[in-house]
């Protein structure tokens, strides 16, 4: 089957190819491949609005099942934040590694015991029959008090899973993916697909 990973985020892109190759269900394309350049307005309050927003205007773009993704992590003692504003948190021209710093100087008088977050990934699919379908993932943990490790993407640096004192950043990606939020959100999804006898 032909499907459409919509989004542009190389990191992601990496995670969902090296995730569903595994399962040889599908070719996946991107939206380079389909050289679409149109962007869409996040302007949902959830994950999950905000996933059906990309998934539905993707989907009406390329005719192909599509698979968006919309996800980010929420830090307890931020009330949450960054949450759905991860990837713009601070403002549009920061980079990765701003966000980061950003988030460490807010976090530098909390307690180690009061670090607690977890990411969050909401994958809302178009196009795979009539219904549109979503699934969650969520990778429990806590942020570190500075930078570890060089691989991943966006916040992962600072980010260590429960009961591992190293942070996501150190591991290989196939490591991350075993245990990660998005590897959960593939695995409900395809499990729908399965029981719907779409794939
Ligand atoms: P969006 O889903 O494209 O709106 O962006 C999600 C944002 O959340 C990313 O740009 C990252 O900042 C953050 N994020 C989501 N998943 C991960 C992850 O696996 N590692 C690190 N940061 C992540």
């Amino acid at each position: 089957m032909k499907i459409l990973i919509a989004t542009t985020n190389i990191g992601k892109i990496k995670e969902f190819q090296e995730i569903l190759n595994q399962k040889k269900i599908f070719e996946i394309f991107t939206l380079n491949d389909l050289k679409i350049n149109e962007d869409v307005e996040e302007t949902g309050n959830t994950f999950e609005e905000n996933a059906q927003i990309k998934a539905t205007f993707y989907n009406q773009l390329s005719r192909m099942p599509t698979i968006s993704e919309d996800s980010g992590l929420a830090i307890d003692s931020l009330n949450g934040e960054p949450g759905i504003y991860s990837a713009r948190y601070g403002g549009v021209n920061l980079s990765d590694n701003d966000r980061v710093e950003l988030v460490l100087k807010k976090m530098s008088k909390i307690p180690i015991e009061e670090r607690s977050a977890r990411f969050i990934s909401v994958i809302c699919g178009v196009g795979f029959g009539s219904n549109t379908l979503f699934s969650r993932g969520e990778l429990e943990g806590s942020i570190s008090s500075s930078k570890q490790g060089s691989n991943g993407f966006g916040y992962d640096p600072i980010f260590s899973p429960i009961g591992d004192n190293a942070t996501l950043a150190t591991k290989e990606i196939d490591e991350k993916n075993k245990i990660s939020h998005r590897r959960k959100s593939i695995e409900i999804f395809l499990n729908k697909l399965i029981k719907d006898k779409i794939v």
